[in-house]
């Protein structure tokens, strides 16, 4: 077993990185990403502001790019994503709520027809909740104009698009048990009691030293794939180095082993010189390329 896809694969996961278009020209990024990974995510090129910066104007080209590179070598695609509060134009901001509904509908629509049959999974809703205590929804043009059914109307139009593709929620600082978590919890099982479409839930796992692996990582994976959801490791990095840091990584590992509806791990990035950690070193990869302790005990626990 020489790679992370191929390691991965024979436990039935996928294993990915974020991936940039403005990079895909440098020869080490691309061998590097082509030999060890099976899964791609746009890190940027498929957000609102990349694809519909302007209202009705539709920019596929750099997301295109990724896609048709992963397409070519066998890799699946994450989309991602649909509707964030974040890299989100100010127009969408300015629209009234008649207007906001329509263009949140016809965004989903139109980028998820650009890509039908090409994506594994829809990160459909990304990051609607609150930090802390509260377990509320975070403030936003969609929560703030279309209420908290938003996200709900966003899975339900996503479906009618693309069929095959898997639907997700995608958030952080819901890796382990916790205020945020819960909410996120009763919203998947009140969705699948009442038949809103969604298909799994995605954990980004950002970590570092204010924010570690949880322990109770695996319980909390489990719990929601016991709703009937797959469950997704999205946007894995962790803060540190050496002996400490690959612990880390072998741990994130061995909890998505240990839940069988843990389909796949994505991490945020090929090499440490292009994470969006700037300073830091949270990925597999140095910034010359070279396998990390990091690398090794992924490589080892799959
Ligand atoms: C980050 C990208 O990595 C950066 O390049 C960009 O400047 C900001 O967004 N949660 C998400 C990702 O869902 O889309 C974010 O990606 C990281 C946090």
């Amino acid at each position: 077993v020489g790679t992370l896809g191929d390691a991965a694969a024979a436990k039935g996961r996928y294993f990915g990185t974020a991936v940039a278009a403005n990079h895909l020209g440098e020869a080490q990024y691309a061998s590097t990403l082509d030999a060890q990974f099976d899964s791609v995510t746009p890190e940027n090129e498929m957000k609102w502001d990349a694809i519909e910066g302007t209202r009705d104007s539709f920019n596929f080209a750099s997301a295109d790019r990724i896609v048709d590179h992963a397409q070519s070598r066998g890799m699946k695609v994450r989309g991602h994503t649909l509707v964030w509060h974040s890299q989100l134009p100010g127009w969408v901001g300015g629209l009234g709520t008649a207007d906001l509904r329509t263009a949140m509908n016809n965004h989903i629509t139109q980028v998820m027809t650009h890509y039908k049959g090409k994506i594994d999974s829809w990160d459909v809703v990304n990051e609607a909740y609150q930090d802390g205590g509260s377990g509320a929804r975070r403030s936003s043009p969609f929560q703030d104009k279309l209420g908290s059914g938003f996200i709900e109307e966003a899975f339900r139009t996503a479906r009618t698009v693309d069929a095959g593709a898997k639907l997700c929620y995608n958030d952080y600082n819901t890796d382990g048990q916790n205020a945020k978590s819960n909410a996120v919890y009763a919203m998947v099982k009140d969705f699948k009691q009442r038949g809103v479409p969604i298909d799994c839930v995605g954990f980004q796992s950002h970590f570092n030293s204010n924010s570690p692996v949880p322990s109770d990582y695996r319980a909390n994976l489990q719990r929601f794939a016991d709703l009937g959801v797959d469950v997704q490791i999205t946007e894995l990095d962790i803060e540190g180095s050496g002996s400490a840091q690959a612990a880390s990584y072998a741990a994130v590992v061995n909890a998505c082993l240990a839940v069988s509806r843990c389909t796949g791990i994505t991490v945020w990035g090929v090499t440490d010189k292009y994470s969006w950690r700037s300073s830091g070193t949270p990925l597999l990869f140095d910034g010359n390329y070279s396998r990390k302790p990091a690398y090794d005990a992924v490589l080892a626990a799959l």
